[in-house]
């Protein structure tokens, strides 16, 4: 693994030290994997639309690549992320008719449109026409978002030199509107194309004109059976290095019900207790952690906001009954 050394201050001392398990905190290698995780996804150009949305699972591409804390922390959109309440979102068993979207971008400004969303919690796409107005393409991507559970972000832009798109699905239009789970960062509109669909020596594929909205009219999620809601959602976790911690696991969505089914499984009934909370660099999503432990917690365990660079948002507690 490298590190962004500026930013990156325990990682950097902790592999100084040799990465001994044992004198490494479980808060300091919880930083590490966060920190070198990548779970953005979005549709990829071959991916047929209207497929059931993705589900939670434990995230299997922990990829130990380089990275670069300093860009993820330098992204531009906090000024018009920090005015919403993190623990509000990315939650699923949503009901209620989301009507009021923020607009992230709108699709006209050239640092953005010409890249499409990767980011956490991708569920699914449709193709909607391109040859209504803006307005009315607009109100179909969000329709689309309100009928399918746990969509809070949209994603709508075309996508020009893909076969599929131009020949084969029946819409016969290029533009797409991809659903995600949580709210992302506009430094996460990263997918320009640049895939040479047509075969060799055609013309790359590109994006235009790429607008994302997102809700926070969200409501929470469901109790996992057989636990008790203890606390959340907080900004606050409980420490992996308190009392009891048993294990940690990425998740591909911020989802109790997953992590409920892994404390429930662990060995001979030993896990109590979870916390299932968002892990954030700077602005931006990383992954989503399912923190075992085999002592109980409440509220007041959960004091830990950050870990060095990477904060907590979404923070749910869970006692099994
Ligand atoms: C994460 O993966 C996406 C998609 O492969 C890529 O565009 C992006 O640059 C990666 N981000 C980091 C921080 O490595
Ligand atoms: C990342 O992991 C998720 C969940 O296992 C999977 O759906 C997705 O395809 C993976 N993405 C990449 C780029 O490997
Ligand atoms: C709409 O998309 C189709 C399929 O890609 C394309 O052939 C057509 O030129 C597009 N029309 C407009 C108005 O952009």
């Amino acid at each position: 693994m490298k590190f962004s050394i500026a930013a990156f201050g325990i990682a950097i001392s902790v592999l100084a030290c040799g990465a001994h398990a044992a004198d490494t905190s479980a808060n300091d290698l919880l930083l590490l994997a966060v920190a070198s995780t990548n779970q953005t996804m979005g549709p990829s150009a071959w991916e047929w639309p209207n497929q059931e949305p993705a589900k939670a699972e434990i995230a299997s591409n922990t990829s130990a690549s380089t990275i670069d804390i300093a860009t993820v922390q330098s992204e531009v959109s906090s000024s018009k992320r920090s005015s919403i309440s993190r623990q509000t979102y990315n939650l699923g068993n949503i009901v209620a008719k989301r009507t009021d979207y923020t607009v992230l971008t709108d699709g006209s400004d050239p640092l953005y449109s010409n890249a499409a969303l990767q980011a956490t919690s991708y569920l699914t796409y449709k193709v909607i026409s391109n040859t209504t107005t803006y307005a009315v393409a607009k109100a179909a991507c969000l329709a689309y978002c309100d009928s399918v559970k746990k969509c809070v972000t949209a994603n709508m832009y075309n996508e020009i030199g893909n076969p599929l798109l131009d020949h084969v699905f029946s819409e016969k239009s290029n533009r797409k509107c991809a659903l995600y789970g949580d709210v992302p960062s506009l430094s996460q509109m990263t997918n320009k194309g640049g895939q040479q669909l047509y075969g060799n020596n055609s013309p790359a594929n590109y994006i235009e004109n790429s607008a994302v909205f997102f809700t926070s009219t969200v409501s929470g999620p469901a109790t996992p059976a057989g636990y008790s809601a203890t606390f959340g959602p907080l900004t606050t976790a409980v420490s992996l290095d308190a009392p009891g911690y048993l294990k940690k696991t990425f998740l591909t969505q911020n989802d109790p019900a997953t992590c409920a089914s892994l404390c429930t499984s662990y060995t001979s009934n030993t896990c109590v207790f979870f916390d299932v909370f968002t892990a954030m660099m700077g602005d931006t999503v990383a992954t989503y952690v399912c923190v075992l432990y085999s002592a109980k917690k409440t509220a007041s365990d959960a004091t830990m906001a950050s870990i060095s660079s990477m904060s907590v948002a979404a923070s749910r507690g869970y006692t099994r009954n």
